[in-house]
């Protein structure tokens, strides 16, 4: 479990996407899929009615063209009713394939709305830990290629590639059918094969279109800096030498972009020699059928059209190919950070946590982050309900810590946390922090308005409450001096508020969730002295019928604590309150001392 921790999963490179995970994909396409059956069958019945269409008009093309034929008819009727029905095919086969899309996209929106929601619920279910080592720039893009990926492929298994292989397989049905089984193998190997050639080609060429791509972007930098650079090729009179390394850049890249372009040259020839040489067999057949007079003419032309039809979509393939092999790579990583399980995880079965009183205890809690660098060693505390407990130590002791276990981000490598004398790690999470109030020691705000912050400890407040908080956190005169109040935009991360401002804001926000077990860490380091007594003040009338933690370094903050433990590299070095400690003469003397000097 510890191994897995600030592993992030890199993307796999294109090629990795193997056999397995392909199939993997798909069947998690399926359930999203027939989430609509009504829909998918609607779209499923106008894309048989679009591709009828299309396999007819060949037919009644024939039946014009024999109708005009002199060798079967001694006069010639023009058959007018069959060129109106050729039309309205031609009408109709563009038509249900517009209604398939509008039918079915509704699927996919829906789908992809489906997909993304899970894994940005899965996100905010995934550790602390995973959210210190990721990289929000990457997963965010991850997410979003991901679920157009997840769109992509939908539309085209069910536009492209099924259309073409029901199509493919009514027209060899209607060879079959029609002229015998000749016709049918024909269109079948040579769809085969050219499917086959294409595969290979596009798997042989990605390597030339990297290439490119890579050189491109190559020359395009070097060509950039040394633009930039323009005073310093001038201070060397280095102009040649620049060009002439320039030019070497170009001469790769011409020469990349020349194999790009013959291995194109080669992918659609060979097509093309496919297509010629099927559709020639099957003209050589139906020749010496209309010869032998086993065919008629409007036979040979059907044929024709039928192959021609047949092979329109499959110029597409290559392209289609690569994009679903892309679109396969982006789902799977996407797919990946959904497979990622947290490692804080509700045991089954666990029950909510009943708080009467509001009761902590450590006992014995040993932790650490890295399992080389222990960081809490058999901790054992106890804070009785209603009572205040002060931490205070060296940076780095692991004060934060505390804080961090007891909000169960992290579990205990050994020992127990217990509130109210229930583990706290077999009920839930949610009922945890519930009753648990944060101030942390960096504030991080919304990018919205001060009073959207603050509603955010509890959304369904009263304006009064609200304003209560506000004056309580000694933010009435801030906001009264803004020209936009309380509608204030406080930017990213909080960056257009003071660090005070944003403290004071957090501490606003627990104010109004008023839980009953409160934990401030470095609740007012960044206010100025006299703010900071003002707000003590006013945190102590909150923790007054609260069991608070208070993580400190200014020690006067905490003076009038029940209890003081002075933690030194995750083991207690001392406790008491504040008189005893005086009198134990040791480290927190000691810095008693040294910070009533510096005030
Ligand atoms: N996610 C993490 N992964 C690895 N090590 C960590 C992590 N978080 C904290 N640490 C380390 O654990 C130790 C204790 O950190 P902690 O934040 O608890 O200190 P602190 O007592 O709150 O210090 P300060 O007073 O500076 O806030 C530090 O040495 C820190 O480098
Ligand atoms: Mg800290």
């Amino acid at each position: 479990m510890r191994s897995s921790r600030g592993k992030s999963r890199r993307p796999l490179p294109e090629n990795m996407v193997d056999k397995k995970q392909t199939r993997e994909v798909l069947l998690m396409l399926l359930p999203y899929l027939l989430e609509f059956k009504g829909r998918m069958f609607a779209a499923f019945t106008l894309l048989v009615l679009a591709k009828v269409a299309v396999v007819t008009m060949p037919w009644v093309l024939k039946v014009v063209v024999d109708g005009l034929d002199r060798a079967q008819h001694q006069i010639i009727v023009v058959p007018l009713l069959f060129i109106v029905f050729y039309g309205l095919l031609r009408f109709g086969s563009v038509f249900f394939s517009e209604a398939r899309d509008a039918v079915f996209s509704r699927i996919t929106e829906r789908a992809m709305r489906r997909i993304v929601l899970r894994v940005f619920e899965h996100l905010h279910a995934l550790d602390l830990e995973f959210h210190l080592s990721r990289q929000t720039g990457g997963i965010s893009r991850d997410v979003e290629r991901g679920g157009n990926g997840f769109g992509f492929l939908m539309r085209m298994l069910v536009f492209n590639i099924v259309p073409t292989l029901i199509e493919m397989s009514l027209v060899a049905a209607i060879l079959l059918f029609n002229f015998g089984a000749w016709y049918a193998l024909i269109t079948i190997l040579s769809v085969g094969v050219y499917i086959y050639f294409t595969v290979t080609i596009t798997e042989w060429r990605n390597r030339f279109v990297r290439e490119v791509n890579q050189l491109d972007s190559k020359t395009n930098t070097r060509a950039v800096d040394s633009l930039l650079n323009y005073e310093t090729v001038k201070y060397f009179n280095n102009e040649a030498y620049e060009a002439l390394q320039y030019d070497q850049n170009l001469a790769g890249w011409e020469s990349a972009r020349l194999k790009n372009r013959m291995t194109l040259m080669a992918l659609n020839s060979g097509q093309a020699l496919i297509i010629a040489t099927g559709m020639m067999l099957m003209m050589w057949l139906a020749a010496e059928d209309v010869a032998s007079g086993v065919m008629t003419i409007g036979s040979l032309v059907m044929i024709n059209a039928y192959v021609l039809q047949l092979f329109m979509p499959l110029n597409f393939l290559g392209m289609v190919y690569r994009e679903v092999r892309r679109a396969l790579t982006d789902i799977e990583n996407m797919f990946s950070l959904l497979k990622r399980e947290p490692t804080i995880k509700d045991k089954p079965g666990a029950g909510e946590l009943q708080v009467s009183q509001g009761k902590i205890e450590f006992r014995n809690v040993c932790f650490s982050y890295q399992p080389e660098r222990p960081i809490i060693q058999n901790l054992s505390f106890t804070v009785e309900p209603g009572q205040k407990l002060a931490i205070v130590g060296a940076s780095g002791a692991g004060k934060s810590t505390l804080a961090r276990l007891l909000f169960r981000f992290y579990d205990p490598d050994s020992g127990d946390i217990l509130i109210d004398d229930q583990p706290i790690c077999s009920v839930t999470q949610l009922s945890v922090r519930k009753v648990i109030g944060v101030v942390p020691q960096d504030t991080v705000l919304f990018n919205d308005t001060i009073r959207h912050n603050v509603i955010y400890g509890r959304p369904d407040a009263e304006p009064e409450e609200i304003n209560k908080v506000i004056e309580m956190a000694r933010l009435k005169r801030f906001i009264e001096g803004l020209p936009e109040g309380d509608q204030t935009e406080v930017g990213e991360r909080g960056l257009k508020v003071s660090g005070g401002e944003k403290q004071r804001i957090s501490i606003a926000r627990v104010m109004l969730k008023n839980p009953p077990i409160l934990l401030f860490d470095e609740a007012t380091s960044a206010l100025d002295s006299e703010s900071e007594q003002a707000i003590v003040g006013a945190l102590n009338e909150l923790a007054e019928d609260h069991t608070s933690l208070v993580i400190a370094h200014r020690l006067s903050t905490v003076v009038d604590a029940d209890h003081i433990i002075v933690l030194q590299d995750g083991k207690i070095a001392e406790q008491g309150n504040h008189q005893q400690l005086l009198a134990q003469d040791g480290s927190y003397a000691r810095m008693w001392n040294l910070q009533q000097s510096d005030d």
